[in-house]
């Protein structure tokens, strides 16, 4: 794990849902906090458990001090600086509208628009943007040693690449083009028909959603250039030879066929590929599973199934983490073992930054 970062600023943890990229993450920038840096972990929907013993707050949106006491009771001297945030899309998209509104006035406007309240947590892909946005927020204002982005549960890690791109195509799409010229949909919307609609609309539901409309068009039609670079610069930090992304898996095949898809379509967006985590590996049961001479026949055979199951799922597993060092070019390949218990707390999370910066796997 040390060489795989070395020199690096970023490092963005993908992958498939439920493969470990949250507790990947968070034991990572634990254990780098650790060798001394200042290190910043930028959660996105944490677990309830892994959040409490991380001391995330709900509402934060900006990184905390990760109290080292929390750790040294379990072993682990925080030498550096452990900082940690738990990800609101919302408010890192009203934060985004802050920076770019020309005018406070607008900026009201905009934050106050129902259409936009909807838009800023409803765009596809608006979770990924923000992350990212955030992460570039922590690299411009923080001086931090290393920023560990964790990615959101999306059932495609794809979606997470090419989010900044989806996001500027909104805002420079025909929906919003539509708006702002002056004979487009806009003008339209007063004509006859839809005037009538949309007055019965806001008689029945109080809501003035034509006004809404053309305010929030009016207002973030100013915005579109200064957002559009913005997310520019966002997912050029994707790029940056100082970003890496570490791929995290499970041992199964359906995990392992999206790494493999994912880590191409890394190469071909030309964002720096790091190295593999496979995550949650069995172990094979020893040789030396010798049971004792009382055990009655009975459950001796049981156990003996049991051990059996076991081996041939390590087995398959083990096919599959060769079968991904061959698609992947014999990547660095970090393995963590499935562990007993809960991982959720300090102490399991002590237990997998073991395993990831083990010399040589486990
Ligand atoms: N090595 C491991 N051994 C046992 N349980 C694990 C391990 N890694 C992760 N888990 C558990 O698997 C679940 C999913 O992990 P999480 O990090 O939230 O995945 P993701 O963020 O990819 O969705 C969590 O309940 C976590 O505690
Ligand atoms: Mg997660």
């Amino acid at each position: 794990m040390l060489e795989l970062l070395e020199g690096r600023r970023i490092v963005v943890c993908a992958g498939s849902g439920g493969v470990g990229k949250t507790t990947t993450a968070a034991a990572l920038a634990m254990g780098m906090a650790e060798r001394g840096l200042k290190v910043a972990v930028v959660t996105i929907d944490p677990a309830k458990r892994l959040a409490d013993s991380l001391g995330l707050e709900e509402l934060g949106n900006e990184p905390r001090l990760v109290d080292p006491e929390r750790f040294g009771s379990h072993g682990v001297e925080i030498r550096g600086e452990l900082w940690a945030l738990m990800l609101d899309a919302k408010r890192t998209f009203d934060a985004l509208i802050e920076r770019l509104a020309p005018n406070p006035a607008t900026r009201d406007e905009v934050l106050a628009n129902r259409i936009y309240q909807q838009l800023s947590s409803a765009v596809a892909g608006s979770q990924e943007f923000t992350a990212i946005a955030k992460l570039y927020e922590l690299d411009q204002e923080g001086d931090y040693d290393l920023l560990v982005l964790d990615t959101p549960p999306s059932r495609n890690a794809l979606d997470f690449l090419d989010a900044p791109a989806r996001l500027t195509g909104f805002f420079q799409g025909r929906a919003i083009k539509m708006f702002l010229r002056p004979a487009g949909l806009g003008g339209r919307l007063l004509g006859r028909g839809t005037g009538v609609v949309f007055g019965l609309m806001e008689r029945l539901t109080g809501v003035d959603l034509l006004h809404d409309l053309s305010v929030f068009f009016r207002a973030l039609g100013g915005m579109i250039d200064g957002f559009t670079e913005r997310a520019r610069r966002v997912g050029a930090l994707l790029e940056d030879p100082a970003t890496t992304f570490l791929i995290v898996t499970a041992p199964r095949h359906d995990p392992a066929e999206e790494a493999i898809f994912f880590h191409r379509k890394l190469a071909a967006a030309s964002m720096p590929f790091g190295g593999l985590v496979v995550n949650r590996l069995h172990d094979a049961p020893g040789p030396d599973g010798a049971l004792p001479d009382e055990l009655d026949a009975d459950l001796a055979a049981r156990v003996a199934t049991a051990a059996h199951e076991v081996e041939a799922l390590a087995e398959r597993e083990a096919a599959t983490v060769e079968r991904l060092r061959a698609r992947l070019g014999d990547p660095p390949m970090i393995l963590v073992p499935e562990l007993d218990g809960d991982v959720h707390d300090v102490e399991g999370l002590a237990r997998v930054r073991e395993h990831l910066f083990a010399p040589t796997g486990w």
